[in-house]
């Protein structure tokens, strides 16, 4: 059952990404991912485990742009945790087509490890078997600074106040800006209102000291970022979904429906198969 359900798992993602053609290349472009060192035996309970986790994150992001989930297994030693945030900005059917992405890539990327992580532009998708769930984490994953624009008290006023603008809205998703400055937080829906607090200041100041005068600036950490832009300095900024054909996005729920009913049989009909092998 655990080869059947993997190769379910890859047919259903395998679609996803076909027929979502329209996300946006910026919103599923790759920021960073990474694997832990150790790794499980193939065809183990733990990879089962890993598969239906995966699985529902994929499944949960059609309705939710946050969602944890823990598989426990028939011995807790093979426990596997795993969460998925998408950007507060993307809609439901972008989300799901993000996750999709971000799970086959953390899959190709970390073959057999016991945990990994992916952040794509619009989401974040992590499992591990360690628990990570609620636990704030500060740690700089990937910081990214723009070339310096000189020193300019002005520019440097105005980013700063931009993020102390967003430093006083609540909300997991936070964005704002003022003139040609943009800026953007985001952190994962497991940490608590003063741990998101806490880490989106920790990045902000990080941004300030680290960015200096640069026009644009990324500060990933553990449990959540912050960006800032000035004017068209970042190219991703301007991954809105604004420019999108609503047609196009309407035929490609769609598709993308009648193939999930498709693969829905073609599973349904494996099922009885297996089924009624046993029965015989
Ligand atoms: C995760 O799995 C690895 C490899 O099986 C093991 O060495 C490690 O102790 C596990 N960690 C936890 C928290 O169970
Ligand atoms: C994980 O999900 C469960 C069920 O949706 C929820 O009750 C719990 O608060 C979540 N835990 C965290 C740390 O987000």
């Amino acid at each position: 059952m655990g080869k059947a359900m993997t190769f379910f798992t890859l047919s259903l993602l395998f679609l996803i990404s076909l027929f979502y053609p329209s996300l946006s290349d910026t919103t599923g472009s790759f920021l960073f991912g990474g694997c832990t060192q150790q790794k499980y035996s193939p065809d183990s309970p733990y990879q089962s485990n890993i598969d239906s986790l995966l699985t529902s994150l994929v499944n949960s992001a059609t309705y939710s742009s946050y969602n944890n989930f823990t598989i426990i297994g028939s011995t807790q030693s093979d426990v596997v945790y795993g969460l998925y945030q998408c950007r507060g900005d993307l809609s439901m059917p972008d989300c799901a087509t993000c996750v999709a992405r971000a799970v086959t890539r953390v899959g190709s990327m970390c073959p057999q490890t016991c945990g990994g992580a992916v952040q794509l532009e619009g989401c974040y998708v992590k499992y591990d078997n360690a628990t990570f769930l609620g636990v704030e984490d500060k740690t700089v994953i990937l910081k990214k600074c723009g070339p310096s624009v000189g020193y300019n008290p002005d520019a440097m006023n105005s980013r700063d106040a931009v993020l102390a603008g967003l430093s006083g809205s609540g909300g997991s998703f936070r964005v704002g800006g003022s003139g040609n400055i943009q800026g953007m937080a985001q952190c994962t829906g497991d940490l608590s209102f003063a741990e998101c607090q806490d880490c989106i200041s920790e990045a902000f100041r990080r941004l300030r000291s680290d960015c200096g005068t640069a026009d644009y600036g990324d500060m990933f950490l553990g449990k959540c970022y912050a960006r800032y832009s000035t004017g068209g300095a970042h190219a991703d900024s301007k991954a809105h979904d604004k420019s999108k054909n609503e047609g196009e996005k309407t035929f490609a729920i769609i598709v993308g429906l009648l193939a999930g009913v498709a693969v829905l049989i073609i599973f349904l009909a494996f099922l009885r198969r297996v089924c009624g092998g046993q029965g015989k």
